[in-house]
């Protein structure tokens, strides 16, 4: 079984992103080698590759949604061994506190109002007062231009609105890193706009930010690097117009071509 032990983090990620060496494996099926990321506080990076490449995998370990075969995760002072011994609860618990995540379809608390999907979380996992996170929801309510529909069961919002609030929601517990996995693809195209606006708003405000997405303005213009990965391994990984624009690797022009044709 995979195991946890915290260590101090090494100086350069203090704030930032450090992956070394992570590795998953499903049985004998392996789908992730060797993926290394290291990445300053305020980075944003954005992540391409076709289908089944291991890119919402790699997420997923980040805060051990999947449970990594191998390797190491720094994120803040939070570090976590995926080769250690014996799983540590806290440690995992802090991973999981410092890094926010925002999925494709949204997974908002449907029996919950807008309001109670970003207060009750900020009452459990940080043990905020009602009043408090109330303040913060309705602060992040403003931010995401949504402070109208806090009484609203999701249901009743648009797919673009309620990406907002899974936004509002994730950022309502101060994570140090926001993780999204393909956060517009299950949107029209219009709707998909409000949200990257969110998201490009996040980026200039500083927000630490690893990003999925097949949205390649985005990725060229918002990250300030895009990793492409392809096979479960990281083919290149550079500044975003370097990359977009003059990709080294044959099978980057093969699926930028691909994308950029349809
Ligand atoms: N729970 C699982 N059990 C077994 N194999 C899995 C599991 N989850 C993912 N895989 C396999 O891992 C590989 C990577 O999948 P992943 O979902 O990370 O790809 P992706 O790059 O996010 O693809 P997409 O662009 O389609 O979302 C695929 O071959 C997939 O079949
Ligand atoms: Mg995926």
């Amino acid at each position: 079984m995979e195991i946890a032990t915290e260590r101090a983090a090494s100086p350069p990620t203090v704030g930032g992103v450090k992956v070394l060496g992570l590795h998953k494996s499903y049985g004998k099926h392996a789908v992730l080698h060797d993926v290394n990321l290291d990445m300053a506080e305020g980075e944003v990076v954005s992540i391409i590759g076709p289908s089944g490449a291991g890119k919402s995998t790699f997420l997923r370990c980040l805060n051990y949604l999947e449970v990594p075969t191998a390797g190491t995760i720094t994120i803040g002072d939070t570090t976590v061994d995926a080769g250690a011994r014996r799983p540590d609860r806290a440690s995992l618990d802090r991973l999981r506190r410092v890094t926010g995540m925002v999925f494709q379809n949204f997974n908002l608390f449907p029996h919950l109002t807008v309001l109670e999907n970003i207060t009750l979380p900020q009452m459990k996992v940080l043990g905020r007062s009602r009043e408090e996170a109330n303040a913060v929801a309705d602060s992040l309510l403003n931010r995401v231009g949504l402070a109208a529909k806090s009484d609203q069961h999701p249901s009743r919002l648009s797919g673009g609105q309620q990406q907002r609030i899974a936004i509002a929601r994730a950022l309502a517990l101060s994570p140090k890193v926001m993780l999204f996995d393909e956060p517009t693809s299950a949107l029209d195209p219009e709707l998909g706009l409000e949200v990257l606006a969110v998201m490009r708003d996040l980026a200039d405000e500083g927000m630490t930010m690893i990003v999925v997405t097949h949205e390649m303005h985005f990725a060229r213009d918002v990250s300030d690097r895009v990793m492409v990965m392809a096979d479960g391994r990281v083919l290149e990984l550079g500044p975003s117009e370097q990359v977009m624009t003059a990709p080294t690797h044959e099978r980057t022009k093969k699926f930028l071509r691909a994308v950029l044709d349809r």
